[in-house]
């Protein structure tokens, strides 16, 4: 029997809890979770606590909790003591990259729940993938933004769209990180580092994004008008001789596989020297999907496999221009 130290038992935690409660063959056994609130009610019963040493001590620390601060002082505790982690948590990988970096070399730290939920796209980008030389990566990674943009197409406002966004559980505590494309450049941040370039600063994605607070029912549904469809996407590309990575709302024609994404899916689309086009699409939110990723990531740890490999060195910039055509950016 694996003992699991939780770290939250929100929208994921709760998920996972009945996962894991559905699936004894696995030895799984969530021995104590850190949350705020013990008086909260709560749709899992798991042994909950507001102590995180109660929760370090399990054989193996899973931290669905969010934020930069307590959660990633906690992973990096863990981490430190020798211990496997399993993390969901996007923001603390991308801002905290340099202290996570060694840990994911000694293959302890493990986040395919962190970029598209339960749809896996870390384990691709650094596993089969590795064989081609990366030239350009387009994604759709956030899924209130896609869920939102989908329901501004129908007419609904966007505070409506927001509002069931988070009711549905797709959306950050803090929805303001999706709305403003901080979440996705969180994730591009992760997926550049992983594919293409191991010393892309979370700075010079942040600088380059762009969310989707400005636009209305009008303009997605203008665009739509001209066949094209608004998605948020966060693109890598070579220019100047680097790679460079941005996070905007793009108007694409219909027919381009990231503008067929509805609700809060999200898509992928890898381009490899050798593979050619590789387009990977589910589930970019949502509690059930997300703890799927999780509960894999778990059954790895517990396994004794190793979790995904950092990048030693950048992939080299190929000196021609992207293949894509330019997309109008709004
Ligand atoms: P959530 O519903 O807000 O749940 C957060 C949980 O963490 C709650 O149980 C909360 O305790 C606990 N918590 C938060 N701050 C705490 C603190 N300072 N001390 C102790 N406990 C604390 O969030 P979520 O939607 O499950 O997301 C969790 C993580 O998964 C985040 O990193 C998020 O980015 C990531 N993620 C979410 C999704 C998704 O679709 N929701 C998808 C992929 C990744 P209380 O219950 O007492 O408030
Ligand atoms: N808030 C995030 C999203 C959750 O909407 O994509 C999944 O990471």
């Amino acid at each position: 029997m694996t003992g699991i130290g939780l770290l939250g038992v929100g929208h994921v935690g709760s998920a996972l809890a009945r996962l894991i409660a559905r699936r004894p063959e696995l030895e799984l056994r969530v021995t104590r979770a850190l949350v705020r609130d013990l008086h909260q009610p709560r749709e899992v019963t798991v042994p909950i606590t507001t102590d995180p040493a109660d929760v370090l001590s399990a054989d193996l620390l899973v931290e669905v909790m969010g934020g930069t601060t307590l959660a990633g002082e906690l992973m990096l505790r863990a981490l430190a003591a020798g211990k496997r982690v399993v993390t969901a948590n996007k923001a603390a990988l991308a801002e905290r990259w340099d202290e996570f970096a060694p840990y994911l070399a000694q293959g302890r730290l493990y986040c395919e729940a962190a970029v598209m939920a339960g749809t896996p796209v870390i384990g691709p980008l650094t596993g089969a993938l590795r064989g081609s030389q990366p030239l350009e990566l387009h994604a759709t990674l956030n899924g209130t933004c896609a869920y939102i943009l989908g329901q501004l197409e129908a007419g609904v406002s966007y505070a409506e769209a927001l509002a069931e966004a988070q009711r549905l559980g797709y959306a950050e505590a803090d929805p303001t990180l999706d709305v403003t494309g901080l979440d996705a450049a969180h994730k591009l941040t992760i997926l550049a580092r992983l594919a293409f370039d191991p010393a892309i600063s979370w700075e010079s994605v942040k600088a380059a994004t762009r969310g989707i607070t400005h636009l209305s029912p009008k303009v997605v549904q203008s665009a739509l008008a001209e066949g094209k469809r608004v998605r948020l996407v966060g693109s890598i590309w070579p220019e100047h001789g680097a790679w460079r990575a941005a996070v905007r709302p793009l108007a694409l024609p219909l027919a381009h596989p990231l503008a067929n994404a509805t609700s809060a899916r999200n898509g992928l689309l890898f381009v490899g020297d050798a593979v050619g086009e590789v387009f990977i699409a589910g589930a970019g939110a949502g509690a059930n999907p997300t703890a799927s990723a999780v509960l894999a990531d778990i059954i790895a740890a517990a396994t004794g496999q190793p979790g995904p490999a950092p990048l030693r060195q950048a992939a080299p910039v190929p000196n021609e221009p992207p293949t894509k055509p330019t997309f109008e950016v709004l």
